[in-house]
């Protein structure tokens, strides 16, 4: 895994009131007091937001937001900017999940667009991207990887890029139970440095940080942290729930 710092982060989705989040965030401070070898984020949605924010001060437990608009303010109904996320208290914003991709319309330029004004706010951008069923049964894989990385990474400077952190969800292990094999993440993982490698070169591909997501839990991470590409991971259903986020971020213990 080089010496990049894992990041273990949870995408809470659309689940948790706030009253739902701030017992599973108090809950998970508990178990993981003196985890300082991680960088671990949590991504409650909008609602939830401050109430966490709140309660994490101090501790080992960083927040994201889950999506935003990279305008700073104006007449955009419904939407949250970056400024706002700051002052929520988020260092971190996923961006381009494959969920905000199928459902609501978001595409490579869309994506590219709100990793810039992340970096502009200083923001981490958790950047997702990942193949569909039919394009792996198509063997698309990596075309489509390598379009989503040189898409959203466009016009995007080398010490910008340092800074982001890429999760890899392959779609059809989201939430279905299928991880990807330990091989098969290395294999995607590893095709995506080579494609931020040929854009930026060796130096800056090796200490960009990449995140598998997709089914993982506390009884598969452990195969897939030792895969040397793979720098930590992004959680859905398994960060619901303190102590099965908790057996993920302290992967190195259990
Ligand atoms: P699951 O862990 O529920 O498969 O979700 C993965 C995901 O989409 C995280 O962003």
């Amino acid at each position: 895994m080089a010496d990049r710092r894992p990041v273990i982060a949870g995408n809470w989705k659309m689940y948790k009131t706030s009253e739902e989040a701030l017992a599973l965030i108090d809950e998970l401070k508990g178990l993981i007091t003196g985890v300082d070898d991680v960088d671990t984020v949590v991504a409650p949605p909008f609602t939830a937001l401050t109430v966490v924010a709140d309660r994490i001060k101090g501790s080992n437990i960083q927040l994201a937001a889950q999506n935003f608009y990279w305008e700073s303010e104006g007449a955009y109904t419904g939407e949250i900017s970056p400024t706002m996320l700051l002052s929520a208290g988020c260092t971190y914003v996923i961006i381009g999940h494959s969920e905000r991709r199928q459902y609501f319309g978001e595409t490579n330029a869309t994506v590219n667009r709100k990793i810039k004004a992340a970096l502009a706010y200083k923001l981490v951008p958790i950047f997702c991207i990942g193949e569909s069923l039919e394009e792996r049964e198509a063997e698309k894989t990596f075309s489509v990887l390598d379009k989503q990385v040189s898409e959203g990474l466009e016009n995007i400077a080398a010490d910008d890029v340092e800074k982001i952190v890429i999760a890899y969800e392959p779609v059809w292990a989201i939430g279905t139970g299928k991880t990807a094999s330990d091989e098969q993440a290395q294999e995607a993982h590893h095709f995506i440095r080579k494609c931020v490698s040929d854009l930026y070169g060796k130096d800056i591909a090796n200490v960009v940080r990449i995140l598998y997501g997709g089914s993982v839990k506390s009884n598969n991470i452990a195969g897939l942290m030792v895969q040397p590409d793979i720098d930590g991971a992004l959680v859905g259903g398994a960060s619901l729930t303190a102590s099965s986020f908790a057996g993920i971020v302290k992967f190195k213990i259990s």
